[in-house]
């Protein structure tokens, strides 16, 4: 994880010669919110399939400065919250990372208090933190702001209520959903988020003893129950990963089987593809995919699960770039999510922003090696995938920022036939 390093990509400049097979990590924003969980049990919780990137490392940072324990050997994290002797999130660790959010609930939830400065995160948009405070206000929370930063505090505890998500929010769900375990009474989410990250957060909820209805739909009941030390957990594939290493093997794959995947998980970006031309071969655990000769143009719209990922978008677009005709890309969720698309354009893309929602792209267009910073995480492997297909050499720099989700990229993508390094 070394900052301020440049990924350095000798492109393929069209060929489709990639072969062998990817394994996909831990999903990072499954981990996450478990890590967050972990502050409700006040005993030792064990995770595994946790992927080496540096959003992990910068959450056990925070959660070591509330007094946890956090051990990291290999791929298994455990974590020690018997005491906790803090309830401020260490402010330029949870700056910098949106999903330090997620601690509101359960710290709150726990200790009667949680302080913690506007979080962070990547360049995508407005991100507010409005429904998290009206949630917690809904279980008798009082919210104070003073200079950016937040106290939420509740020191009688939580209690139960009803709260009607007016935007369905993914991390809005994960904490309210956490608070609400250690709350008084029942609680009531509505118009819940229904993501695999979610229902993977309260399976493990409920391997601890929580008792949670209606995961996976979009009204979550939980009833307060004791919380105990939940058997070790593994982390679920990440499907962003996946639809990122498919689109990767649709531009440039003899053949590329991305392997460790949950298919149904991926239900919206296979139609995508598939409808642009691509075969796949979708088995139990893995997916096969090869390049075809012509890509056909396609609409896009992104939208909460099970809809096509928001964070699958950029990746996706190096596609559109590559389809014989228009193509429409319509991003629901950001406001700023389309800004990346002008690096590309300078590459030699052919997109139009028609509004900061919506975008065309007419291709097929060869594209052309660049020097590029990256804005966030997402763009940069959209950019990684560009240089892959391009002539020449392009330099992807601020691969810190991919390293916020992508263990070690660079040598799993050297293993199928990927010319890239790193430049320090
Ligand atoms: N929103 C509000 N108020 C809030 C919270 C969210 O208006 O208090 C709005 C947002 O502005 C956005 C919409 O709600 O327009 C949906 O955002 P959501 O809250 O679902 O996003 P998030 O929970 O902050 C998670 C992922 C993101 C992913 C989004 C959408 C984690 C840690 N992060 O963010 O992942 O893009 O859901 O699926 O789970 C990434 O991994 O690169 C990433 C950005």
């Amino acid at each position: 994880m070394q900052p301020m390093s440049t990924f350095v990509i000798e492109g393929l400049a069209g060929k489709k010669t990639l072969k062998g097979s990817i394994k996909v990590n831990g999903a990072k924003n499954a981990v996450l919110p478990m890590m967050a969980a972990s502050v409700l049990i006040r005993a030792e919780t064990i995770l595994t399939n946790v992927p080496a990137i540096s959003d992990v490392a910068a959450m056990g940072k925070i959660l070591e400065g509330l007094g946890a324990t956090v051990v990291r050997t290999n791929g298994t994290l455990e974590l020690g919250m018997r005491e906790l002797s803090s309830t401020v999130l260490d402010h330029a660790t949870a700056k910098s990372l949106r999903a330090s959010i997620l601690l509101t609930g359960p710290v709150l939830a726990r200790m009667g208090s949680v302080s913690f400065p506007h979080p962070g995160g990547d360049l995508i948009g407005e991100r507010p933190i409005d429904l998290f405070a009206a949630g917690l206000q809904a279980l008798g929370a009082t919210v104070t702001e003073f200079n950016d930063s937040y106290t939420f505090s509740a020191p009688q505890g939580l209690k139960g209520g009803d709260y009607f998500f007016s935007t369905v929010s993914v991390t809005g769900t994960e904490a309210l959903m956490m608070a609400a375990t250690l709350a008084r009474g029942k609680v009531t989410l509505r118009n819940a988020a229904l993501e695999p990250e979610v229902v993977a957060l309260a399976e493990f909820l409920i391997s601890a003893g929580a008792k949670i209805e209606g995961v996976g739909t979009a009204t979550i009941v939980i009833t307060p129950t004791a919380l105990h030390s939940p058997p070790p957990a593994a982390v679920i594939p990440d499907r962003i990963e996946a639809a990122t290493f498919l689109a990767l093997g649709a531009l440039a794959a003899e053949e590329l089987t991305v392997e460790q995947v949950r298919p149904h998980h991926l239900d919206a970006v296979l139609d995508v593809i598939m409808r642009m031309g691509v075969r796949v071969n979708v088995g139990k655990d893995y997916i096969t995919v090869r390049a075809p000769e012509v890509l056909q143009p396609v609409r896009v719209r992104t939208h909460e699960h099970p809809g096509f990922p928001t964070d699958a978008h950029p990746p996706t677009m190096v596609l559109l770039t590559q389809a014989h005709g228009e193509s429409i890309m319509i991003e629901s969720i950001f406001d700023g999510r389309l800004a990346y698309t002008e690096e590309l354009c300078r590459m030699g893309a052919e997109i139009t922003c028609i509004s900061p929602h919506r975008a065309r792209v007419v291709g097929k267009r060869a594209l052309r090696a660049a020097d590029i910073e990256t804005p966030d995480i997402r763009a940069g492997l959209a950019f990684i995938l560009a240089g892959i297909v391009a002539e020449g050499t392009t330099r992807v720099g601020n691969a810190h920022l991919v390293d916020r989700g992508y263990e070690k990229i660079e040598e799993r993508l050297r293993a199928i036939g990927v010319a890239i390094r790193r430049e320090e």
